[in-house]
């Protein structure tokens, strides 16, 4: 048992989940609480040296050697970030985890999900988040998005955002699936409203 909460936000692309983290932490670091916000792939050095090459448009890894490296990432992440700051009574937020796994390399990429869970328990044994935040769009509205947030930043498209909209309709059902089955940690939340509405959803639970 850890002393702090563990907190996550998932889903597809175009969700707002970075922007809903930050939020998140202003509002609790305002109650007072300490907050630790964190990312996957990455949040420490090494996980972060993997994201790297997880992310590198040229890369053409197999879904097992996907799996592989997102796992090697989240056992550094999980014993040197989340679960020292948990332990310390802290607040950690982490803008995708596990659940991210199954969805993209599970239910979208078809990675044998038997499999994966024996990844992950090999990576980080039964550790999973307190609360998960879904958020839910039509794969196609946060394609969308996602392309209006490049234009407007000049960035370039990763190497999962460009694969075709049946893998991210995959994905969201995948994500959907989670959620009922794990009803007690998961909560669904509508991303089609504003930021604030949005919000608004998750402080309810929270
Ligand atoms: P993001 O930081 O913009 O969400 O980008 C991370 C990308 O990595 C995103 O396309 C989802 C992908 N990803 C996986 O495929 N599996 C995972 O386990 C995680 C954490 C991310």
């Amino acid at each position: 048992m850890t002393k702090g909460l563990f907190i996550t936000l998932e889903g597809g692309e175009g969700g707002g989940k970075s922007t809903q983290s930050r939020k998140l932490k202003e509002y609790l670091e305002q109650k007072g609480r300490e907050v630790v916000l964190t990312r996957e792939p990455g949040g420490t050095p090494e996980a972060e040296k993997i994201r790297a090459l997880f992310m590198d448009s040229n890369g053409t890894w197999s879904p097992v050697a996907e799996c592989m490296l997102l796992f090697a990432a989240r056992a550094m992440h999980v014993r040197d970030c989340i679960k020292p700051a948990l332990d310390a009574g802290k607040i950690v937020i982490c803008d995708r985890f596990t659940d991210s796994t199954r969805a993209y390399q599970g239910y979208a990429g078809g990675m044998d999900k038997a499999v994966l869970e024996q990844l992950k328990t090999i990576a980080i044994g039964d550790f999973e988040p307190d609360i998960t935040f879904i958020l839910d769009l039509p794969a196609n509205i946060g394609l969308g998005r996602a392309a209006g947030r490049l234009a407007k930043s000049g960035g370039v498209q990763d190497r999962l955002e460009g694969k075709a909209l049946a893998f991210h309709e995959a994905l969201r059902q995948g994500f959907l699936d989670i959620a009922a089955k794990n009803p007690s940690r998961c909560r669904v939340i509508d991303a089609t409203q504003s930021i604030d509405q949005v919000f608004q959803d998750i402080c309810k639970h929270i």
